[in-house]
């Protein structure tokens, strides 16, 4: 049987070179700077949020779920949300199996063939992914390099048309490491406005901040319709336990009707995990060590990466002052799948071409490793450059 024509362009660079590096790995050492999931490296799920759910598991909370969720957890993500100076209505929580599956759902909810959705670019990749999997069309607006990869809200709006439904905005942004100041969301969310467009904001890494501060989209948002999507895998260091949720902000009921089909896929597909779900009030309730301990880890490998990058001739690196990853420029004449799989083969590091995220030019190091480890894929990749160039 031939694949279904709308698979064919659903491309996910992250995952594919990790199958390269299985292979690359039964013949030599490969340090991994690919994958953007801690406890891969030396971050643990805290204690806490691990007795929620091995509670729930041993009071049989074994079963299928509501559809949108649990209403304990529900209750306290709206909680959060409204402490945050986010209005969000408990019935306008989604609880999803990871963001990702939210974001899939939203997409096949509220677009159309012919719709098109302005993303980033560099572009976190399940974007695309899902966006071509259900035909809509997606229009990139470029994030600043020069301006430690702000929003250009200018070059949004240049790519705006009469077509255009959503404007997708991650922040801390996955592969740079930005975050966004609040006039320039503010910006955004007036923008938006006029045009009369929904705003998708992926805040995934929002208390992951290295420097600066976070302002959440939809708390500067008071008419324009706000998703946010969130959950436990950077924050909370649980990646595995694949529990998000998207938050709908629509004060005027502008997006009832696509609310509406949301919920209605939603229950097509029973449930996210239950258990799972019984550590959202313990993470969005409890203590944050395990946040300050991850950011004070993150900060010195942050350092280390961009001073060590930046010395390498033919590579340069905008400081990313959140999450775990660097976006480093490649200033010679390679380019980017064929630099990172010579570093891959040849050196044993693995990361993810720039391309992968539709920035080609670039690559995308994940500086999660301790920092010895790092020091030694900084070694490699400074020997690469150094005998590519010659
Ligand atoms: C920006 C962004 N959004 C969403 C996700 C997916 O999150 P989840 O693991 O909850 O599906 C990731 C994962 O790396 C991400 O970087």
């Amino acid at each position: 049987m031939e694949a279904a024509n709308r698979t064919k362009n659903v491309k996910y660079a992250i995952r594919d070179i990790a199958v390269l590096a299985k292979q690359v790995a039964k013949k030599k050492k490969v340090i991994s700077l690919n994958v953007g999931d801690p406890n891969r490296f030396d971050f643990r799920t805290p204690p806490h949020l691990i007795a929620a759910v091995t509670k729930a598991m041993k009071q049989n909370k074994n079963y299928y779920a509501d559809s949108a969720g649990e209403e304990e957890a529900i209750d306290a993500i709206a909680d959060f949300y409204r402490s945050k100076g986010v209005n969000v209505l408990n019935s306008d929580i989604l609880i999803s199996f990871g963001v990702s599956e939210a974001i899939g759902m939203c997409i096949a909810a509220f677009f159309n063939p012919g719709d098109n959705v302005l993303i980033p670019k560099p572009s976190y990749p399940v974007y695309s992914a899902y966006l071509n999997l259900y035909g809509i069309d997606q229009k990139f607006y470029t994030l600043n390099e020069d301006a430690n990869w702000n929003l250009d809200v200018s070059d949004i709006e240049k790519n705006i048309n009469d077509k255009t439904k959503a404007i997708v905005v991650i922040n801390p942004n996955n592969p740079t490491g930005g975050v966004y100041d609040k006039q320039t969301l503010k910006d955004l969310v007036n923008l938006a406005g006029q045009h009369n467009l929904v705003i998708f904001s992926d805040e995934i890494y929002d208390e992951l901040i290295l420097e600066g501060k976070m302002y959440h989209t939809a708390a500067l948002s008071k008419e324009v319709p706000v998703i946010t999507f969130n959950g436990l895998a950077k924050n909370f260091l649980a990646p595995g336990w694949r529990t998000g949720w998207a938050a709908i902000k629509d004060v005027s009921g502008e997006i009832k009707s696509a609310r509406d089909a949301l919920f209605q896929l939603a229950r097509a597909r029973l449930c996210a995990s239950t258990p799972q779900q019984y550590a959202i009030k313990s993470a969005l309730q409890g203590n944050r060590k395990h946040v300050k301990d991850a950011v004070k880890k993150l900060k010195t490998r942050r350092d280390i990466t961009f001073k060590r990058i930046n010395e390498i001739n033919g590579l340069s690196l905008a400081k990313p002052s959140a999450a775990f990853y660097a976006f480093p420029r490649i200033n010679f004449g390679i380019d980017d799948k064929s630099f990172c799989t010579r570093l891959l083969e040849e050196e044993g590091v693995a990361t993810v071409y720039g391309s992968g995220f539709d920035m080609p030019g670039h690559f995308r190091i994940v500086y999660l490793p301790k920092e010895d480890i790092l020091n030694e894929a900084l070694d490699k990749i400074e020997s690469l450059v150094k005998r590519v160039k010659q």
